[in-house]
């Protein structure tokens, strides 16, 4: 179930007005399709500008009656979409071009360019009327931007408004003759889609159909410690320590202490005893994913990381080697995890209340990396304890992270490697 390594290369354009959230959705995306294995970039026109002609330009520079100002913002439009065709001949598979594309004139430069360079195009197009979300978009965003450094919020307000009525006036809606499209109206309420085809596209649209501009927390933790972690195997389905029941009592009253954060909350575990078993003490019916059920270690169910070392070196050595692609004989790799996650992920987008995801440390690590935007290769190295709640807050720019650590502590074996492989 890997991933494929090579394939068609794709552009993606996001089409929009100015404070539709094109970038929130952009970085999104990235992080989404990096995350399932796809080398993806994203390539901001506005850092461009910034970047050649140092922040700060007003309004006026975007009316496009100012011939000399709009040459200027085409160079730069011209200027970005190279470097996204750098990076798809080279390694990167998915390049995702950031900027406002809001003319039929510019989407066509972009459609001669990717039928030149061979690359299958997909338009995001965001509209959205409501002043208040807009307005929403513009506080998260656009204030704080390097162009309205030093200038005073009453003043940047009414710039920013200037420079989006620019636009508004030549401004294009997309439709059938751009070929392949996403639309997102109203926040993604109303979705329209043209020419969608391919794995990739399809991906993208279903993502993109469920995303949420929500700011609401997702808790992640491991199941309590279980008989197995103390004997320092993997796999299996072993129930709770004594400390794993203690800390499955933590966890539930650590839950009612924040009950006001986390109204509506719904917990999710895998199918496997230790994480039902952690979640019962909190009393809400959980809702069993075989999707987060422990990475499968086929033939080394069972056994400890001592005893694979022992039984079957090269099986233990190709692992050290790449823990990302490594596959156990029969089981999963990492690579296999996330595939298997995508629909979780889906998901958690789309849910607009507070999540509490009960799992397992391979699983986990990947949950965690895709919210945290890490690259694919750092997560079968991430830090995830037993008995520690990483709570996770996304803000339209990123996501907070806090951690927990809820008593008990677990047995000095139960830190999820097993006992010293034999050297
Ligand atoms: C910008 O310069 O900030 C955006 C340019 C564009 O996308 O039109």
């Amino acid at each position: 179930m890997g991933l494929p390594r090579r394939g068609r290369k794709h552009l993606i354009a996001m089409v929009g007005l100015p404070a539709r959230g094109k970038t929130f959705t952009a970085r999104k995306l990235r992080g989404y399709l990096s995350w399932l294995g796809y080398p993806t970039r994203t390539f901001n026109v506005g850092e461009r500008r910034r970047d050649r002609l140092g922040p700060g330009q007003s309004a006026a520079f975007f009316d496009p009656d100012d011939r000399e100002a709009t040459a200027q913002r085409e160079a730069l439009t011209d200027d970005t979409l190279d470097q996204a065709f750098a990076w798809l001949r080279g390694e990167g598979r998915i390049a995702i071009f950031d900027a406002t594309n809001g003319t039929r004139a510019r989407r066509r430069r972009i459609q001669e360019r990717c039928s030149r360079a061979d690359v299958d195009l997909l338009f995001v197009e965001l509209l959205e009327n409501d002043s208040d979300v807009i307005d929403e978009n513009v506080r998260d965003a656009k204030l704080s931007s390097p162009d309205y450094r030093g200038v005073p919020e009453a003043e940047a307000w009414s710039d920013f408004r200037a420079r989006i009525a620019h636009y508004e006036r030549v401004y294009a809606p997309l439709s059938e003759e751009d070929g392949s499209f996403i639309r997102l109206a109203s926040r993604g309420r109303t979705i329209t889609s043209h020419e969608v085809r391919g794995w990739i596209s399809a991906r993208i649209a279903s993502f993109l159909t469920n995303l949420q501009v929500t700011k609401r927390p997702v808790w992640i933790t491991r199941h309590g410690e279980s008989l197995y972690n103390c004997q320092g195997r993997i796999g299996g389905d072993a129930p709770l320590s004594d400390r794993g029941r203690v800390f499955a009592r933590s966890l539930a009253d650590h839950v009612n202490a924040h009950a006001h954060e986390l109204v509506d909350l719904d917990v999710w575990t895998s199918t496997l005893r230790r994480t039902i078993d952690t979640a019962i003490p909190m009393g809400l019916v959980p809702g069993q994913w075989r999707a987060l059920d422990e990475i499968d270690s086929g033939v080394c169910d069972g056994m400890t990381y001592a005893e694979i070392a022992r039984r079957m070196p090269e099986e233990f050595e190709a692992r050290q080697n790449d823990k990302l692609r490594y596959r156990y004989p029969k089981g999963e790799s990492y690579e296999d995890v996330i595939q298997r996650l995508d629909r979780v992920i889906v998901e958690l987008e789309r849910y607009r209340t507070p999540v509490l995801v009960v799992g397992h440390r391979a699983v986990l690590r990947a949950l965690y990396a895709y919210f945290l935007q890490l690259p694919t290769a750092e997560i079968p190295h991430l830090e995830m304890p037993l008995h520690t709640v990483i709570q996770l807050a996304p803000t339209a720019y990123g996501c907070l992270e806090e951690r927990v650590a809820l008593p008990p502590l677990p047995s000095p074996a139960a830190d999820g490697s097993g006992p010293p492989a034999p050297a």
